[in-house]
């Protein structure tokens, strides 16, 4: 465990436990990396991420908190994942995984922390205080970059029967099928689902679960070609191998915190062979 200089000369925290590797950006405490020795990364990460303080990172986990998406006259996605975060604490578990515990600093009326477990699998903790004395609502989001093979050849499965708003069009609809291919873009937030989602990747010859609790609404994401070619920050042809699965608390499934009241968003990413 040690942190070390990363791009842009921003500080990282580079964790090796005994089988997988992992890295968190304290800007943003953005967790960049996780990979199990002999896999090939779980997490995305685009070639053309700025690393600079005020502009976010493109890929890993950015932690989108306290609204979700665009809002006039304020950076999307919120402020959480463009502040600077300490670290609390490390830990090596009993199990050989290491915990690290980071806090935001100077968010109004709210107490965050973040918790990154690195083992076997990825575990990731955010917790939000109310400190102040009136009810507080906010949005939460733990927006991951999945790495993909080939986006053509994935599904996805565990949203069947889930309500959604496609972002595209506004409209509400229902998934259908047990599995969602993605073969244009997709941004939709699925509503009032708990449901752990796997990503179906032959390429890569494995599955990705992303198991949940804390959180009532999923997002998938991919830009496919034009929305990539309009993103500075992305390259144009990366949408081929990333896929969003983001776990959260979003619009009408938004979080209401009495003074002193908390809550705990928490997501788990394991995989497994095909
Ligand atoms: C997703 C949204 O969660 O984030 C998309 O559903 C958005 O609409 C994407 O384009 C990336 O957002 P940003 O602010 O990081 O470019």
């Amino acid at each position: 465990l040690r942190i070390t200089p990363g791009n842009g000369g921003l500080p990282k925290l580079l964790i090796e436990t005994g089988g997988s590797t992992a890295e968190i950006y304290l800007h943003g405490a953005h967790v960049t990396g996780f990979q199990k020795k002999g896999e090939p990364p779980l997490l995305f990460m685009s070639a053309r991420s700025e690393f600079v303080a005020g502009a976010p990172i493109r890929g890993g986990v950015p932690v989108i908190f306290p609204w979700f998406g665009p809002r006039e006259g304020f950076p999307s996605h919120g402020t959480a994942r463009l502040s600077e975060w300490t670290i609390l604490q490390t830990a090596l578990l009993p199990d050989g995984s290491v915990r690290v515990d980071l806090a935001l600093a100077g968010a109004d009326d709210f107490e965050v922390g973040f918790v990154v477990t690195a083992g076997d699998s990825l575990g990731m903790e955010l917790t939000v205080k109310n400190t102040g004395d009136a009810g507080r609502s906010f949005a939460n989001c733990l927006h991951t970059y999945f790495q993909v093979g080939d986006i053509h050849k994935v599904s996805i499965s565990g949203l069947q029967g889930t309500g959604y708003t496609d972002s595209l069009t506004a409209r509400s609809e229902v998934e259908a099928g047990p599995s969602i291919l993605i073969d244009r873009e997709v941004d939709r937030i699925y509503q009032d689902t708990t449901a752990t989602v796997d990503i179906h990747d032959p390429s890569l010859g494995r599955t990705i679960h992303v198991a949940k609790s804390g959180s009532n609404s999923t997002v998938v994401w991919n830009p496919w070609i034009d929305k990539s070619i309009r993103m500075p920050d992305f390259g144009d042809e990366e949408y081929l191998q990333m896929l969003c699965v983001e776990s959260g608390n979003i619009a009408k499934n938004q979080i209401t915190l009495a003074p002193s009241a908390s809550s705990t968003l928490k997501v788990e990413i394991s995989s497994s062979a095909l």
